[in-house]
């Protein structure tokens, strides 16, 4: 499909500016032994952090993207605590991760706020990456794939076709957050194949073909080339693992391994 890969860190709540100018030091000198022609990195830090990972990526010229982990969906005004996707655009932010499980299921966001954020996010000229997953109880009931259609139906409602080069969709089964427990590489395609065919419902077929997904869920060094094996497995989101140089890079390598 000539898709490239993706291969996003995830650093969560952790890591201050300090931490995060070391990390992204080294992570920048491993990253610089890769060839990356088909691989694109991201890293996603904290709101304090973005400045300074900004100021080193540009400064040294990092092959790194610079994403955020949340956004609010309103653009400016009295809301106490937020941020908003212009202040994002100005450090030149590339990826913002919209509807993460952890603030779905923590911070009370639902399918639409998902849908007014992403639009957001796209509206002002950076790519949302959409997060769906089911948890272990819709898994064992046997509604993953309602719950994945729904939430990327909701996620995609209103854009346009040509939105897809700012759309990027990553399938994290709740189950597989921290846990230590991936999906295999079966389930990482079974639901990334599903989703394609949910967003081409949506969007057209050559639109839903463009669109990289992702698997995230315990990526650790030794799972990453299989997980990317699947045909529309297109990189990986990784959490725990992204907070280390070292062990981020070899993930990088694996996928490099893959993509050429
Ligand atoms: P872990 O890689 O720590 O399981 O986290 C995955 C995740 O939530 C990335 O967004």
């Amino acid at each position: 499909m000539g898709r490239n890969a993706l291969i996003a860190g995830n650093w969560k709540l952790n890591l201050d500016h300090h931490e995060a100018l070391h990390l992204i030091r080294d992570l920048g000198l491993r990253l610089n032994q890769l060839e990356l022609s088909k691989v694109e990195v991201a890293v996603h830090p904290p709101f304090t952090d973005l400045r300074t990972v900004q100021t080193i990526v540009e400064g040294d010229k990092l092959p790194i993207s610079l994403g955020a982990q949340h956004v609010s969906h309103h653009a400016k005004g009295a809301y106490t605590g937020e941020v908003s996707t212009t202040m994002l655009a100005k450090l030149k932010t590339q990826y913002v991760l919209v509807g993460h499980s952890e603030r779905r299921a923590l911070f009370g966001m639902d399918d639409q706020l998902v849908q007014q954020t992403a639009a957001a996010v796209i509206a002002e000229g950076m790519s949302a990456v959409i997060c769906v997953g089911e948890s272990a109880e819709e898994r064992e009931a046997g509604e993953m794939t309602a719950v994945l259609e729904r939430q990327t139906l909701a996620a995609v409602r209103g854009l346009p076709a040509t939105a897809a080069d700012a759309i990027v969709l990553a399938y994290e089964p709740v189950w597989a957050i921290g846990t230590g427990q991936a999906a295999t590489a079966e389930d990482a395609q079974h639901a990334a194949s599903f989703l394609r065919e949910t967003l081409s419902s949506s969007l057209g077929k050559a639109a839903a073909d463009s669109i990289r997904i992702l698997y995230g869920g315990s990526v650790q060094p030794q799972n990453t080339e299989e997980l990317l094996g699947g045909p529309d497995v297109d990189g990986v989101l990784v959490g725990g693992a992204s907070l280390n140089g070292a062990t981020f890079a070899e993930i990088v390598a694996a996928a490099v391994r893959c993509y050429g």
